[in-house]
């Protein structure tokens, strides 16, 4: 009787969470001003995309991260090891955990990678340590993390108000999007740095988009696109311009920065039309990808 109840509290126990956590751009992001804080006040059309890295949370003695690609740090200057870190102490939790990473949104890119992976590493935690916290409790621990990470813990299209970390959903739409990576990184805080005064604006551009979002048109939300931050990157990187005018030239109905970039998307007409915009970028000297948007959660678990 003691034996059995053991074995069902054992095989009851996760020991294994896989995830996947998808990328986003930023259909609109607009400055509005500078906060006491230091940080930016923004207003930001967010939009989950299926390009994903892939998470697995393995229970253990130490905290532990394991990643192969290239120029990812595995110690807690990785958001996802910070993630861990900060759950585990919020939580008062003694086990560790083992988490392998397998990274294919570009890093630096504009499309929250980071940030997707540590709201991967909070909802994947949350079962392996049987926490059961309301995504409220999960999303106060993810703002500390960084301002983009609220939106992962939800996902599909949403409003970001304050620095980004106030999320408010809004109805979603289906669109292929073709995603544009120059294979360098940028750093979000330089980005912020070039932001003089005469960028700011004062949220029109989020409220067009966020209007009319229910019954649009892939040519109505291309035509509302707007990014605050990519005239300072473009005047740094020319390649921003190249990219855009390449996905213009390749049949885009509309092409923009995502976030802090340098990664560019372009609006196709469905993704079919997405794919045939990607085939004919690939002579460039870029990574590309045709993506459909996800009208639900950004970060989702495997069996
Ligand atoms: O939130 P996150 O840690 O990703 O932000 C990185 C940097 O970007 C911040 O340290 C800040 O310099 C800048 N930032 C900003 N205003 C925002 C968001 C980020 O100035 N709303």
């Amino acid at each position: 009787m003691i034996a059995l109840r053991a074995l069902s509290k054992g095989t009851g126990r996760a020991r294994r969470v896989v995830l996947r956590a998808a990328a986003k751009v930023n259909l609109v992001l607009e400055v509005l001003g500078k906060r006491d804080d230091g940080y930016h006040e923004l207003v930001t059309v967010m939009q989950a995309v299926d390009l994903s890295d892939r998470i697995t949370l393995e229970d253990a003695d130490v905290l532990e991260l394991r990643c192969d690609a290239p120029g990812v740090p595995t110690d807690s200057t990785n958001l996802a090891m910070k993630a861990a870190m900060v759950l585990r102490e919020a939580a008062e939790v003694t086990r560790g955990v083992r988490m392998t990473l397998d990274k294919h949104i570009p890093v630096g890119a504009g499309l929250g990678g980071g940030s997707a992976d540590a709201a991967a590493v909070l909802v994947g935690l949350n079962r392996l340590w049987r926490l059961r916290w309301p995504r409220a409790r999960l999303e106060e621990v993810a703002t500390r993390l960084g301002m983009d990470v609220p939106f992962f813990l939800r996902g599909g299209t949403a409003l970001g108000t304050g620095r980004g970390e106030r999320i408010e959903p809004l109805p979603g739409r289906s669109l292929g999007l073709v995603l544009v990576n120059p294979r360098f990184a940028v750093s979000t805080a330089e980005t912020y740095g070039r932001v003089t005064p005469e960028m700011y604006t004062d949220g029109r551009f989020a409220k067009t988009l966020g209007a009319g979002r229910n019954g649009r048109s892939p040519a109505r939300v291309a035509a509302s696109l707007y990014n605050g931050l990519q005239e300072p990157v473009a005047a740094a990187h020319p390649a921003i311009s190249r990219m855009r005018a390449a996905l213009l030239a390749a049949g885009a109905l509309g092409a923009l920065m995502s976030g802090s970039g340098p990664t560019v998307f372009g609006v196709a007409r469905s993704y079919e039309h997405a794919r045939q915009i990607r085939r004919r970028l690939t002579r460039g000297a870029w990574d590309c990808w045709a993506v459909r948007t996800l009208n639900g959660p950004a970060i989702r678990m495997s069996a």
